[in-house]
């Protein structure tokens, strides 16, 4: 007979114990948090999971790297696709019932200087915040420092370089508004 905790977690299903063993360096989990596939996870930081967060990471593998001076806050119901990278080095927040696309790229760091003689050095990093209620598409790329404003969405292969307002239709490269919503 296998302990309550065990027996709790196997009867919902392998994708919430895949949630378990993946994400057991967090600082806390939320309820009802599922995990398909083998996500790469590096968390030398604060990682924060939220309720009912769904890690689809079969077809190409989601990574959730956060260093040591690093928080990644992922909030309730947020729904992060296959492929996608998410790298904080300071801060990263992603609001509530917020969705990503597959192959999203969100940076707090630049990770090399622009000058040659110093391109290996780390520049400054700089916090990103997604509101609530985000929605990005395939293959956005969200740099350092920006805020997506609630309710947003982003258009596929857009690259996010200065903040969105709430509740606005953003694409291209850079992203820049199209509509309100
Ligand atoms: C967000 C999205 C649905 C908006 O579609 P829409 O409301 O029909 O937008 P429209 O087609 O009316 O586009 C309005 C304008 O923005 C442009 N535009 C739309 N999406 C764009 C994009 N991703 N990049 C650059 N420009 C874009 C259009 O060319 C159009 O420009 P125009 O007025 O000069 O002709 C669409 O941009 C998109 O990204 N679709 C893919 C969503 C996706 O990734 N789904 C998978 C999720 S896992």
């Amino acid at each position: 007979m296998l302990p309550a905790t065990v027996s709790k977690l196997v009867s919902s299903g392998p994708a919430a114990l895949r949630a378990r063993w993946y994400l057991r360096s967090a600082a806390s989990v939320g309820s009802r948090v599922r995990v398909w596939g083998n996500p790469a996870i590096f968390n030398y930081g604060t990682l924060i999971i939220g309720d009912r967060v769904r890690v689809v990471s079969h077809v190409a593998r989601v990574e959730l790297a956060v260093g040591s001076a690093g928080r990644l806050e992922i909030g309730n119901n947020v729904y992060i696709n296959y492929g996608t990278s998410i790298g904080a080095t300071q801060s990263i927040r992603i609001g509530d019932n917020c969705s990503l696309g597959c192959h999203v790229i969100i940076m707090d760091n630049d990770f090399h200087e622009l000058d040659p003689k110093r391109r290996n050095e780390v520049p400054p990093s700089s916090p990103i915040v997604l509101e609530n209620d985000v929605w990005l598409g395939v293959r956005v790329t969200v740099l350092r420092g920006v805020t997506i404003g609630a309710g947003s969405v982003v258009g596929a292969g857009s690259v996010v370089t200065r903040d969105i307002p709430p509740r606005s239709l953003a694409a291209g490269v850079p992203a820049k508004v199209i509509r309100a919503l």
